[in-house]
């Protein structure tokens, strides 16, 4: 891990004109996105909410090429999905780490994805086991961790690859509130000293205000931008502090009554 942090010069996202379309069961096309466009400068952390189906998951999914549009484009400093697969990280709300390997070899995939060398993959693994508190269970497999510790070990592949851009669809949101409160404060930890862009969905409205610089409600399908709200809170943030603060509250509070004010949770 680099010390201090320094201003970030890439990892610029651009949605342009995004058109996505599903064929559904039912026989009729479903409309995800429709001319949706979105810009995110380097390094700003960028929380994204809007009701279940609105097309959040879709948008990260065509970022990284895993889903094609059939109109637009999506651009990291001016390339494509292709071009710049090797610089995306994704964490998923399920763990996906390998069942058959311990806590240790889970992390270090993430080294070799990114090519490092063997030398120094055996100090970083173990800086990371620290820096996650999970210095003791290198040599444990998923099974045998909580729901908690999976997720900090997919942290920790996450940051052993170390990409320009974080694409995380809702990485906490099976764990419990007490867990998850721990696992935002890492992740800013994290983001405060390191500045990579990242996209961050979530159901949870305080955790997208704790985390981000800047906070995107969609609509109902097709997903459009209803609210596109800067959080200028000070940075570091201490989670426990921000709660009490009116300009905290406010922001929540914004965000619950542009949701609110959106069509009901669709499927
Ligand atoms: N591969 C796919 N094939 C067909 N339909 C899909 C596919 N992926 C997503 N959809 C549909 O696209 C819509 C948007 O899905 P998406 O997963 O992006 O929603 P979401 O906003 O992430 O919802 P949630 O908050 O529930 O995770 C849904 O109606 C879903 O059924
Ligand atoms: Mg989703």
């Amino acid at each position: 891990m680099t010390a201090a942090a320094t201003a970030p010069t890439s990892g610029h996202i651009a949605f342009k004109g995004i058109r996505v379309r599903f064929p559904s069961s039912a026989g009729h096309d479903v409309l995800v996105m429709d001319d949706f466009n979105l810009e995110i400068p380097a390094g700003q952390f960028v929380a994204i909410v809007g009701p279940s189906g609105c097309g959040k998951s879709t948008l990260l999914r065509v970022l990284s090429g895993l889903v094609d549009a059939d109109a637009g484009t999506a651009l990291i400093d001016g390339l494509t999905a292709e071009e710049t697969a090797e610089r995306i990280g994704f964490m998923f709300q399920r763990d996906t780490l390998l069942p058959w390997a311990s806590v240790q070899d889970n992390i270090a995939i993430g080294l070799e994805l990114a090519h490092a060398p063997a030398a120094t993959a055996k100090e970083r693994i173990r800086e990371l086991i620290d820096f996650l508190k999970l210095t003791g269970f290198e040599r444990n497999m998923p099974h045998q961790l909580s729901g908690g510790m999976r997720q900090r070990v997919s942290l920790g592949r996450l940051l052993a690859y170390d990409p320009d851009i974080f694409l995380m669809d809702e990485p906490f949101g099976a764990l419990d509130s007490q867990t998850k409160a721990v696992m935002g404060r890492e992740l800013l930890r994290i983001w405060e000293r390191h500045q990579r862009t990242v996209l961050f969905v979530t159901h949870d409205i305080e955790e997208a205000v704790t985390l981000s610089d800047r906070v995107i409600v969609l609509s109902p399908r097709p997903g459009t931008i209803r609210l596109d709200l800067s959080i200028d809170l000070p940075r570091p943030r201490d989670p426990r502090l921000l709660r009490k603060e009116p300009a905290y509250i406010d922001y929540v509070d914004r965000i619950w009554r542009e949701i609110d004010a959106g069509a009901p949770v669709q499927d």
